[in-house]
């Protein structure tokens, strides 16, 4: 039997029926902020120290990829205060990932376009990626500038791209190929996702990814969604009858 621990997992979650791969839409942090009188920064503030919480558990329970909305190519219209708050919320976490996941055997990876980041968080990204790539454990994509269309017109780009220098046929285009240019490549499509706060929409978030996944809207603000509240997803994910299309 694999090991994990199991102290907080009730038995009604079944194990060998897990999602391979989770996606969270972390939404809410300014509301939380406010019903308590904060700035939005404390809200993500409080935001990252639950993300911290959710990665950990997913890993302790054997969930292979997690991929988590950070900041979408349409962050950039908040104001430069916010934008910079969460960039340096966005390094620290990044820097302290060696130390504050350790032991957790995270493998951290930056999903997004790198074009508009800084040189230094380009860096940043490089280095943690490269510290953690060796890891076993789960696989931590952080969208970060990641926009679901954007991530799509550049698949294409190179596909066109690939065309034009006679190095592919336009009939030899398949799902499998256009998958191959995303920045999740090599990796399984999304099982589950996962939006608090109560909107239901998607914001961009992993379009061809999430093609079949199963979606679940919680009500509770980011800050506030605990490892509990993530087995009461895995277990409504379970319930539910996935049939890809078919019968
Ligand atoms: C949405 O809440 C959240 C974000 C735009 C940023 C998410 C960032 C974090 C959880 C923390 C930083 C992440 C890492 C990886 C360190 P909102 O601000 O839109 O909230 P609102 O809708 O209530 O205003």
């Amino acid at each position: 039997m694999m090991f994990f621990k199991r102290k907080n997992i009730d038995n009604s979650i079944d194990m060998s029926n897990l999602p391979e791969h989770i996606g969270v839409i972390m939404d809410g942090n300014g509301r939380w902020a406010k019903k308590r009188g904060l700035p939005r920064s404390a809200g993500h503030k409080a935001g990252a120290e639950s993300l911290k919480k959710i990665v950990t558990e997913a890993n302790n329970m054997g969930i292979k990829y997690i991929t988590v909305y950070a900041f979408s190519t349409e962050n950039w219209k908040r104001p430069k205060a916010e934008v910079d708050y969460l960039m340096n919320l966005l390094m620290d976490y990044l820097i302290n990932a060696e130390k504050t996941l350790a032991g957790e055997n995270v493998r951290i990876r930056a999903i997004g376009s790198r074009a508009e980041l800084s040189d230094e968080m380009c860096r940043q990204i490089e280095k943690t990626e490269k510290l953690t790539a060796d890891r076993s454990g789960i696989v931590m994509n952080i969208a970060l500038n990641y926009g679901g269309r954007e991530e799509l017109v550049n698949a294409t780009r190179s596909l066109c791209r690939a065309v034009a220098d006679g190095k592919l046929a336009p009939e030899d285009i398949t799902e499998e190929k256009i998958e191959g240019e995303l920045y999740t490549a090599n990796q399984p499509d999304v099982d589950l996702l996962i939006r608090t706060s109560g909107e239901q929409r998607l914001s961009n978030f992993m379009l061809w990814q999430v093609s079949y996944a199963e979606m679940i809207f919680v009500k509770k603000a980011w800050p506030d969604f605990k490892p509990r509240d993530l087995h009461e997803c895995i277990r409504i994910y379970q319930g539910r009858g996935r049939r890809f299309g078919g019968i």
